[in-house]
């Protein structure tokens, strides 16, 4: 089956099996199936977040669960998503109904089944500040089992899923929880700043109104996929020691960078914007014009020329400012 319509990116690759489920029953024949012919997994969801590097010797599996229940607590609601559920509509709908927390999220390509293991995040908020816990699949049983908040050890771009255990599991169901007692959460500054230009006053918000401001800023800078293929942000924000940071403000006065504990979070975009990458492009592959952080794929290249490109921007960067930049999404196979 020829993958370039299940992933963002837009590569054409070949899985030699392909399975799109819809109901656990689906999903548990499936890991049978692979079982007795010992196969490789890759599990998809919206594609937003994997790069094709060649083609998939198992079973692709698109995991198409539906269903999308609110259930009205005394104290805010709980939402149970199915994986296969769109995470921005999602979030749309709990803001229609009146429900804040997940506004800061809005517009994130994806599923549901794929939010936890990244711990999707933007402006100031994380899938974990709403997580209550998750059903999922495991893979050599065909079993399911419940993993709360402190199972999953969120971090940032990061939970159990990325670690110990990777390809183990597949998630099957996410329930959030969302309090009655909403607060916007509006200090990151490019929302501080749509704000004051906009002329909105900070009380009189509304989680519609901060899931605006959102949908309008990932606009501004972020490539829609349907028309730029691209997969977010191709690396993660590096986090590093206070010394290097110091050493690079002093030299940088202009370093964008965000206190992490005792460490310090560097925007990768603005290295790789500084690195003059911004904008660069080489036979339909390239670097996105209004946000560097953005590898985007326009001439429907392979999976190579796009890891090439990302390698040599890692490795200018590494040069330039002593700062290792790792992948956000997962390369397969
Ligand atoms: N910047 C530049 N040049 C660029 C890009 C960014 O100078 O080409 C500067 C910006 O001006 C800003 C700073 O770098 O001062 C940070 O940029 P931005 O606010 O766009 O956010 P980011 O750190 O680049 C992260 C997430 C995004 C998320 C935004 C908003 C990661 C890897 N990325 O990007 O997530 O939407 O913050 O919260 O953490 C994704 O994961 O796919 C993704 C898009």
């Amino acid at each position: 089956v020829d993958l370039q319509p299940y992933n963002t990116m837009t590569i054409a690759a070949r899985a030699k099996y392909f399975c799109a489920a819809t109901s656990l029953d689906d999903l548990r024949e499936a890991l049978k199936f692979v079982r007795e012919h010992k196969l490789p997994i890759l599990p998809l969801g919206g594609g937003s977040n994997i790069v094709l590097t060649g083609d998939f010797p198992g079973l692709a599996l698109h995991l198409g669960i539906l269903g999308l229940e609110f259930e009205p607590l005394d104290d805010g609601v709980r939402i149970r998503a199915a994986a296969g559920e769109n995470w921005h509509q999602l979030v749309m709908h709990s803001v229609d109904q009146g429900y804040g927390g997940l506004e800061n999220l809005a517009l994130i390509p994806g599923n549901i089944g794929a939010a936890p293991i990244q711990n999707i995040g933007a402006y100031g908020v994380e899938l974990k500040d709403s997580f209550e816990q998750l059903t999922a699949m495991d893979i050599a049983t065909g079993e399911l089992s419940t993993f709360s908040a402190e199972d999953c050890q969120f971090g940032y771009r990061d939970s159990v899923f990325k670690g110990r255990a990777k390809d183990r599991f597949l998630i099957c169901e996410v329930v959030l929880k969302l309090s009655g007692n909403w607060q916007p959460r509006v200090a990151y500054p490019a929302l501080q700043h749509y704000f004051s230009e906009h002329g909105q006053s900070q009380d009189q918000l509304t989680p519609t109104k901060v899931a605006n401001a959102v949908i309008d800023i990932r606009n501004s800078k972020l490539p829609n996929p349907v028309e730029i293929p691209n997969t977010g942000s191709f690396f993660k924000n590096p986090v590093v020691d206070a010394s290097l940071y110091r050493t690079l403000k002093a030299a940088h006065p202009e370093l964008v960078a965000y206190e992490a504990g005792e460490q310090w979070k560097l925007a990768a975009g603005w290295l790789i914007d500084q690195a003059g990458w911004r904008g660069f492009s080489r036979g339909g592959v390239g670097v996105h014009d209004r946000q560097a952080l953005v590898l985007v794929n326009p001439g429907h290249r392979c999976g190579s020329e796009v890891v090439n490109l990302a390698r040599e921007i890692a490795s200018d960067v590494q040069r330039k400012f002593g700062v290792t930049l790792e992948p956000e999404p997962r390369f397969y196979p």
